[in-house]
C-alpha cells in the first residue's frame, strides 16, 4: 500500500491554502500535480544542460541529446515498448491527431470504417470525425459501462480501426481492452488505446495487450504540461507518412526532388522538441515505478470504494458511472439535486476543495446519459480518506449556501 502521508510531502503545491483552507486537490483527471523529483529533473536540465538536441556537436548539445533519448527509453519502458516505437507529442490530443493524419488518412480504403464509443472524450472523437470517414460508436449502459453486445454488432469486416479509451475521464469506467483488442484482431482491425487516464492509474503493457497505437499525456501523470507520447507499433510505422514536416524529421532535403524522411521516431517529431518536458515525464515515470503500479491501483481502488460509499449517503446526490470499483478508476462523478455542477464546484472551492464541473470534454457521453453537466472529484496517489472526508464536509455546505 502507499504511504500517502510521505507522498504528500513530495508535492510542494499541496501545502497551499485556498480560500483560507488547506487545499484538497481532486481534479486529477484534468491535470495532476508535480512531485519534487520531476521539478528537480526539469530544473537540472534547464540550469545545467539546456541545448538543442540532435543538432549540435558541443558538449551541452550532446548531453541534452543523450538525456532526451534516455527519457524516450524510460517513457517507452513504462508502457512496455522499445524506444524506437515511442514518439513524443504535446499531449494525448496531438498523439491521436498524429495517428489520424499520418496513418488513418492514408490507410482507410473507401467503405472502411472507424469504430469508437460514445464514452470517449472529445480528443478521441474529433480527429476521426474530421477525416470524413464512416464512424460507428458503441453504446453504453445507463450505468456507463461499455455495451459489449453492441460492440460485437458494430465490429465488422469493414472496421479498419477501433479507437477506445482505457478508462473514462468522466465516469471512471475501465474498459475491457484485452477483449476489445482480441475481437478487433479477428476482423483484422487496428486498435488505438487512448490511455490518457490509465497509464498512471492502472498501468499498461503495449506488447502484452498487443495494440497498434497508444496515446497519453505527461501532465495527467505527474509530469509537465506540453509533453505527451504516442506508441506506434513498428509495422504501423511502415504504413505512415509524416505528420508535420520541418527540421529534425528528415535525412535529406532537396529543392528539386522529394525529401528523404528520417527513420524511426524522429520522422514524427518535426522541429525542436520539448526536451525538458520529456526529461520531466521520464522522472514522472520513474516516480510511478518506485511506488509500483499495482500498489497505485490498489490504493486508488480502495479510495474509490470509500468515496462511492460516503457520497452515496448524501441525500439528493446521484452517482454517475459504475458502482463496482473493480471496473472503475478513481473518478467520483455525481449530480446533486437541482444544483448546477458549476455552483457546486464554487461552494467546494470556497472550502478549499478543487473538483471539475461541466461536461468534462465528453458531451456525447453526457447526452447519452441525459445529463448536461456533472461534478467530478478525481483521485490520485496523494489523496487519502481525509480528502474524501473534506469533500463530504464541503458538500454538506452546498444546501446552506445555495438554498
Ligand atoms: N480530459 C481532461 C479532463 O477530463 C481535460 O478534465
Amino acid at each position: 500500500m502507499l504511504d500517502v502521508k510521505k507522498i504528500k510531502l513530495d508535492f510542494p503545491i499541496l501545502r497551499r491554502q485556498v480560500n483560507g483552507k488547506p487545499l484538497v486537490y481532486l481534479d486529477n483527471a484534468a491535470t495532476s500535480q508535480r512531485p519534487k523529483p520531476v521539478l528537480e529533473a526539469i530544473r537540472d536540465f534547464d540550469t545545467q544542460h539546456n541545448a538543442n538536441v540532435h543538432r549540435g556537436l558541443h558538449t551541452l548539445s550532446e548531453e541534452a541529446s543523450a538525456m532526451y533519448e534516455s527519457s524516450r527509453a524510460t517513457v517507452a519502458g513504462f508502457i512496455g515498448a522499445p524506444a524506437d516505437e515511442l514518439v513524443f507529442t504535446r499531449n494525448t490530443t496531438e498523439a491521436i491527431n498524429l495517428v489520424a493524419a499520418a496513418w488513418a488518412r492514408h490507410n482507410l480504403q473507401p467503405g472502411e470504417e472507424i469504430l469508437s464509443t460514445v464514452m470517449e472524450h472529445h480528443s478521441n472523437i474529433l480527429p476521426w470525425l474530421q477525416l470524413g470517414v464512416t464512424m460507428k460508436f458503441v453504446d453504453i449502459t445507463d450505468e456507463g459501462i461499455l455495451d459489449m453486445k453492441d460492440f460485437a454488432k458494430k465490429l465488422t469486416k469493414k472496421t479498419k480501426l477501433v479507437t477506445v479509451g482505457h478508462m473514462s475521464n468522466a465516469t471512471g469506467t475501465i474498459n475491457p481492452i484485452e477483449t476489445i483488442i482480441k475481437l478487433a484482431k479477428k476482423v483484422k482491425a487496428r486498435v488505438l488505446i487512448d490511455a490518457a487516464q490509465s497509464v498512471q492509474h492502472l498501468g499498461i503493457d503495449v506488447k502484452q495487450v498487443n495494440c497498434d497505437f497508444l496515446a497519453f499525456s505527461g501532465h495527467k501523470m505527474l509530469g509537465p504540461m506540453g509533453i505527451g507520447a504516442v506508441y506506434l507499433k513498428k509495422e504501423r510505422q511502415e504504413e505512415m507518412l509524416p505528420f508535420m514536416t520541418g527540421g529534425g524529421m528528415i535525412s535529406e532535403v532537396y529543392l528539386d526532388q522529394p525529401a528523404v524522411w528520417a527513420k524511426g521516431a524522429e520522422k514524427w517529431e518535426a522541429g525542436t522538441p520539448n526536451v525538458s518536458g520529456a526529461i520531466g515525464l521520464a522522472a514522472a515515470c520513474e516516480y510511478h515505478n518506485r511506488l509500483g503500479m499495482i500498489n497505485i491501483r490498489a490504493h486508488e481502488k480502495e479510495l474509490t470504494e470509500y468515496g462511492l460509499k460516503q457520497l452515496s449517503r448524501i441525500k439528493g446526490l446521484r452517482l454517475v458511472g459504475p458502482k463496482d470499483a473493480s471496473i472503475r478508476g478513481g473518478v467520483l462523478t455525481f449530480v446533486f439535486d437541482q444544483y448546477h455542477a458549476h455552483d457546486v464546484a464554487q461552494v467546494l472551492d470556497s472550502e478549499g476543495v478543487a473538483v471539475r464541473s461541466g461536461h468534462h470534454c465528453t458531451m456525447p457521453l453526457h447526452q447519452r446519459l441525459g445529463l448536461v453537466s456533472t461534478s467530478r472529484a478525481s483521485l490520485y496517489i496523494y489523496n487519502d480518506k481525509s480528502d474524501i472526508d473534506r469533500l463530504i464536509e464541503a458538500l454538506d455546505k452546498v444546501r446552506s449556501v445555495l438554498g
